[in-house]
């Protein structure tokens, strides 16, 4: 640390308005770098931006140039940073590569095996954890690239984006002769820079996602939750609903008490994936499968606090923003006691369950208005059109709270009733 008040220098990569605020009264050397969808449509707040130590403007995180002159500019001021925090999957290339620039990483594939499924699979894997088996399909134009996919993996098989989020652009395919044709119909997402295919060996069962935060290679906490279904099966068409109105969509929180053994279980795989990537300090997003058989098997992991309703659940676990969690931690490497506002959370994701334009969604105050409801978003209004070719397309959160699981099943079903999200499947 060589700054003049002694306190550390931290990047922040991306706008999030709480997390500069946060920082900023943890510390003044607060530089902040925005792309170009922050500078166009998140409106950043031009008061605070102006306490920061300085301002960085890009069009993109991927831009080795600017990131290079981001660095060199930093250097030439003489700036010692200590910390980069990048909360989004579109700066965690650039803010890793940062890093490296800045000599904050003694491993320069490191961040780059916290966004490619294979590094990070490749790594985790020769560390003894178990995971699906894999192959890369770095082109799956070459047939010899898709034969080696059929002869070395066992169907039915997942093929994504090798640095992809959302779940989009990935497939499950069931039989080895539907890879060709699957293949040659897929288009690449737009927002994808790469499109190498990365494919893995299905695995069945339950999915959880393990958030947790980390100071010095110990959890300042540790929370893990079920997603309702797996991600990819909310894509299925067959899939049918469940007869007891049980949401399909979202997520809630297993209690430690509730399941210590779970808990238990969990996090000695994770620090067995922390060791394996070199996770020390941050968020972290985790997910999880459980086999039928009872076998926890790595799926992937995220160097940042996790997306979607994720961050508002955690932030109710804690009793304050979790933004204000991860300023703390970088800066003083602790954080407040948490004190959760319910004992069970959770969050649904309100989608429609087809496609077209939307003709209703809950409005964030009629969404309040529901007895358990602790917080509202809508994402999306009427007149917008929603596909369902990946479950991100965000319509609207809400996160629920309740004093047992009893109560909160309840909650959750009656919730999944009364907020809807319609569409005209025809416009
Ligand atoms: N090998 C697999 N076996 C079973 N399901 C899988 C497998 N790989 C991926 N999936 C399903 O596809 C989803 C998306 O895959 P993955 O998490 O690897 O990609 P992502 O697009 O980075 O996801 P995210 O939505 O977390 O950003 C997973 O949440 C899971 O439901
Ligand atoms: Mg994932």
């Amino acid at each position: 640390m060589s700054s003049s008040t002694g306190r550390p220098q931290v990047i922040i990569c991306k706008w999030s308005e709480q997390l500069v605020r946060s920082m900023l009264d943890l510390t003044p050397h607060v530089f902040v770098v925005l792309d170009e969808f922050d500078t166009t449509f998140m409106n950043p707040d031009q008061e605070l931006l102006a306490r920061a130590e300085r301002v960085y403007r890009i069009k993109d995180f991927d831009s080795l140039e600017e990131m290079s002159a981001v660095a060199t500019d930093l250097v030439l001021r003489g700036a010692a940073i200590d910390h980069i925090v990048s909360f989004t999957e579109f700066s965690q290339f650039g803010a890793g590569y940062l890093g490296v620039l800045l000599g904050l990483a003694d491993d320069c594939m490191r961040h780059v095996s916290f966004r490619d499924k294979r590094l990070m699979k490749e790594r985790v894997r020769r560390a003894g954890v178990p995971t699906a088996d894999w192959i890369t399909l770095a082109d799956p134009s070459r047939a010899d690239d898709v034969a080696a996919v059929r002869d070395r993996l066992t169907f039915p098989i997942v093929v994504k984006p090798v640095a992809g989020s959302g779940t989009i652009g990935a497939l499950r395919v069931d039989k080895p002769e539907e890879l060709e044709p699957v293949l040659a119909g897929i288009v690449p997402d737009p927002h994808l820079k790469s499109h190498q295919l990365t494919a893995e060996e299905f695995v069945p069962g339950r999915e959880y996602h393990v958030d947790a935060l980390w100071h010095d290679g110990r959890p300042l906490y540790l929370l893990v939750s079920t997603y309702y279904r797996p991600r990819l099966a909310l894509l299925d068409p067959e899939a049918v609903p469940d007869p007891d109105g049980t949401p399909e969509d979202g997520s809630y929180l297993i209690t430690e008490d509730d399941a210590p053994e779970l808990y238990r279980r969990v996090t000695e795989l994770h620090l067995e994936v922390n060791s394996a990537l070199g996770i020390t300090h941050g968020a972290t997003h985790l997910e999880v499968f459980e086999r039928p058989d009872g076998e926890l098997v790595f799926s992937e992991i995220a160097s940042r606090m996790a997306g979607g309703w994720i961050g508002a659940v955690i932030s109710e676990y804690l009793g304050y923003e979790i933004h204000t969690a991860i300023a703390r931690a970088t800066v003083t490497g602790r954080i407040p006691e948490p004190r959760p506002s319910k004992p069970y959370l959770g969050a649904l994701h309100l989608r429609p369950t087809q496609a077209g334009r939307i003709t209703a969604i809950p409005t964030v105050e009629e969404m309040r208005a529901v007895d358990g409801v602790l917080r509202a978003q809508r994402l999306r209004g009427v007149g917008d059109s929603v596909e369902r070719t990946n479950p991100s397309e965000w319509c609207a959160f809400v996160v629920l709270g309740a004093d047992s699981r009893e109560e909160y099943e309840a909650l959750a079903r009656r919730v999944a009733g009364e907020l809807r999200t319609e569409v005209d499947p025809g416009a």
